[in-house]
């Protein structure tokens, strides 16, 4: 059972709002309908979120986002279609059912922290649980978990104004762990942090999520945050789906010139992984294998090293031809001895990025490596080179022809070529400008209102 479900979602704002739906069911763009005098903010929205997964909506201001994830708690009723919270309806439900569902099944976080200025940052952090009425000593022990999960140990008794924004905004997050609900919706949770605490964030998010499991729903409109939280992504175009898909195919596979733009600018090597730009390794030795054997394997293929590889996959290390032939002309009738194991290895699911540094250390082409250590790729460095040029303009990331055995670029590639990282630095300040013309000023008013999304008393502004 999914997580989440969205079906043929529709968040109209005006009176003949379900006209509209009708218009927009034909296929008509929002803008055609605007003699109706309603504003189409969602439209026709549907998707799957699976349990424990992080799904990240991504679109520009006004795109619909915060819209569609007020319809996934019920803070905002829909105009047509279903949303499903771990199999419950949850637009059949009444103000009650509502206010159950907010409180044991999702929390919210917002861009603006929504902290209570006055409480401290234990009873902030207790708050969902005071809500749901869970006995003082029972929410403060909660709380002090989830505080020290995120870091604020030591905090819990100071107030939001004696903590900077990035320590707030743990507190925000500490307050959905600890009402520990299954889902947690975050709306720009990180937007308003700076470059290097927003990263901060990130990591510690993803942390948390592969430790508690928890299926996330992450709002945001920097495209290179959407990529590196996502297991998916979905990118909304005035109201509408434009395309739901990893990082990976959204980069490789754009479903249209939209998101083609789109993605334009994003930092392909934070993106793509191991897995996505590795090749084969041609050709494996086996380590019970004689050097004669070994030597010949590799002219075979025309390496001049290649790795060593057991029967069930797992990597030794690797060899050069210079020294199997060494050992042929001493009759050596085994490996022993020349088989380098300290070689660079890389994990399938290394971003291309952090690879630069141990590929340049290293003559022999990465060896990528599964959960279990077998060798399941090879990266030649001309292979990241291709992949890094990608990222300023050039072609698709993917695979070269060159080298798919192991020896043939290793060799070959400039020694201390200094891998150029810097292109990172580049896409990430153009986001933060991205970021800083497409956010649209929040009234106070809004701002204002946060804190009280969560809380019963807002409950009357629902129709
Ligand atoms: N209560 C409302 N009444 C009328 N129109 C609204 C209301 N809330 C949102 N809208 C409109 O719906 C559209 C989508 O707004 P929404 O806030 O969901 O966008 P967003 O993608 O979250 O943008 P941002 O990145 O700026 O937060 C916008 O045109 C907005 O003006
Ligand atoms: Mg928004």
């Amino acid at each position: 059972m999914p997580a989440v479900r969205a079906d043929k979602l529709y968040k109209i704002f005006g009176r003949r709002s379900a006209r509209a739906v009708e218009l927009l069911e034909d296929g008509r763009h929002r803008d055609e309908i605007k003699s109706l005098n309603v504003t189409a903010a969602v439209v026709d929205v549907s998707f799957e979120v699976q349990p424990g997964e992080i799904f990240v909506v991504m679109g520009l201001s006004g795109s619909g986002k915060s819209t569609l994830i007020r319809m996934l708690n019920g803070l905002l009723p829909q105009t047509a279609g279903s949303v499903e919270i771990g199999g419950t309806d949850i637009t059949k439900l009444g103000k009650s059912g509502l206010r159950k569902l907010r409180s044991e099944k999702v929390s919210m976080v917002f861009q603006h922290f929504a902290l209570f200025p006055h409480r401290t940052v234990l009873d902030n952090a207790a708050y969902g649980l005071e809500v749901r009425g869970v006995a003082k000593p029972e929410r403060e022990t909660k709380a002090r978990e989830a505080l020290a999960m995120v870091g604020l140990d030591g905090w819990e008794l100071k107030v939001p104004g004696q903590l900077s924004g990035g320590m707030q905004q743990r507190v925000g997050l500490a307050r959905a762990l600890a009402a520990d609900t299954d889902l947690i919706l975050m709306d720009e949770a990180f937007s308003a942090l700076d470059p290097l605490i927003r990263r901060d964030m990130q990591s510690q998010l993803l942390e948390l999520q592969e430790r508690l499991g928890k299926t996330i729903v992450f709002i945001t409109h920097d495209l290179n945050e959407a990529m590196r939280l996502g297991d998916r992504i979905c990118v909304l175009r005035d109201g509408r789906v434009a395309q739901i898909g990893t990082a990976e195919e959204i980069l490789n596979d754009p479903a249209n010139d939209y998101v083609a733009q789109f993605v334009e600018d994003v930092d392909r090597t934070r993106v793509l992984t191991a897995s996505s730009v590795m090749e084969a390794p041609i050709p494996v030795i086996d380590p019970g294998q004689g050097p004669r054997t070994a030597l010949r394997t590799m002219r075979e293929n025309q390496t001049t090293s290649a790795f060593v590889v057991h029967r069930n996959r797992k990597l030794v290390g690797a060899v050069r031809e210079d020294a199997i032939g060494e050992a042929v002309r001493k009759d050596a009738k085994n490996l022993d001895g020349i088989v380098e194991t300290g070689i660079e290895r890389v994990h399938t699911d290394t971003p291309v990025a952090d690879m630069f540094a141990q590929a340049a250390q290293s003559s022999y082409p990465l060896a990528v490596i599964d959960d279990d250590e077998r060798l399941v790729g090879v990266i030649p460095r001309v292979t990241l080179l291709a992949a890094l040029a990608s990222t300023n303009g050039g072609e698709d990331g993917g695979s070269t022809e060159h080298g798919s055995a192991a020896g043939k670029t290793g060799d070959s590639a400039t020694a201390g070529s200094e891998p150029a990282i810097g292109a990172s630095g580049k896409t990430d300040a153009a986001a933060e400008d991205a970021e800083a013309s497409g956010g649209k000023p929040r009234s106070a008013a809004e701002t204002e209102s946060e804190p009280g999304d969560d809380a019963p008393a807002t409950e009357g502004s629902r129709q």
